[in-house]
């Protein structure tokens, strides 16, 4: 069983049949016992994409605007609330079809990017759209299930998790954030959640949670909120709520002076790395 799966499982004799949201997903239960509801609602957005449909943010036909295009002003966003070194490690949590992910990957260096999901079917789709790129910038891509011992291993110095947080099913939380933070876990690490903010946790549609500010901090520990970037504010199902960027750091007190030492070690390394290339690269132009 995979690790969302192992999160929370339902068992369908027990569902509350009067909770209109969970209606669909409690039919696809009875076929797919000890499923959890991001497997249910991936495979409705495979379905509804395969008969040809549109999406927001996933597969090749977007509503409205082009895939290359339609990551940019998120990506540029991201960039502003942390900007890395082109040698920086990323890693996009619910990577989807890479839409944002494709700029790290033309920006950062070869080996830098880190793309999870929990469905290949959306990941392939993005590697079909973003062409040789990935294979020329050595872009890692893979299910949370199968790759997330290598995620924690590529040592990420940034993750980002992108339109996803507000679509965690409040059963499969605990995962969520362990995992995060797990993939997270050098000094001074960094992970911006894109959130929808509400004062007390709110279901506003079958695949949406906003929560308070404090909620996500709360399960963010050891991490420390560092900014908070207000996005949009907008009405839904009788709600108001406010979308955000979180900015999380991983204090170095949280990891041991050993481990400080090593990725104190290993960034000079690669900084010096990196140095070395652009001198060579200058050298050959001359
Ligand atoms: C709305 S899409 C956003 C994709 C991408 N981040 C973007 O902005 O283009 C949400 C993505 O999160 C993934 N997802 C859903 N539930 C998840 C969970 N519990 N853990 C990780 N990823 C999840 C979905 O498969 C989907 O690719």
């Amino acid at each position: 069983m995979n690790s969302i799966a192992k999160a929370a499982t339902f068992n369908a004799p027990n569902i509350d049949q009067s909770d209109l949201y969970d209606r669909e997903f409690h039919e696809w239960l009875k076929s797919n016992p000890g499923g959890t509801f991001s497997q249910y609602s991936v495979q409705d957005i495979v379905n509804k994409l395969k008969q040809g449909g549109k999406h927001h943010t996933l597969g090749a036909k977007l509503h409205g605007v082009e895939w290359s295009k339609s990551g940019l002003p998120f990506y540029k966003r991201l960039r502003r609330l942390a900007d890395t070194p082109r040698y920086a490690r990323i890693c996009d949590y619910g990577c989807g079809s890479l839409r944002i992910g494709v700029h790290y990957i033309k920006q950062h260096n070869a080996g830098c990017y880190y793309g999870l999901d929990v469905t290949r079917d959306f990941i392939d789709q993005g590697v079909e759209l973003a062409g040789d790129i990935l294979h020329k910038r050595r872009a890692q891509v893979g299910t949370i299930s199968q790759d997330l011992e290598k995620a924690v291993k590529f040592d990420a110095d940034l993750l980002f998790a992108a339109n996803l947080v507000s679509h965690v099913h409040p059963e499969e939380i605990e995962t969520f954030y362990a995992n995060i933070k797990r993939i997270v876990h050098r000094p001074n690490g960094v992970i911006l959640l894109h959130v929808v903010e509400h004062p007390f946790m709110v279901r506003y549609q079958k695949s949406g949670w906003a929560w308070p500010l404090d909620f996500f901090d709360k399960k963010m520990q050891p991490f420390q909120r560092v900014e908070t970037d207000f996005l949009r504010y907008f009405h839904k199902a009788g709600y108001f709520m406010n979308g955000y960027i979180l900015v999380y750091k991983r204090p170095s007190a949280s990891v041991s002076l050993t481990k400080n030492m090593a990725h104190f070690a290993k960034d000079k390394y690669r900084e010096h790395k990196y140095r070395r290339k652009l001198q060579l690269q200058a050298r050959t132009q001359d």
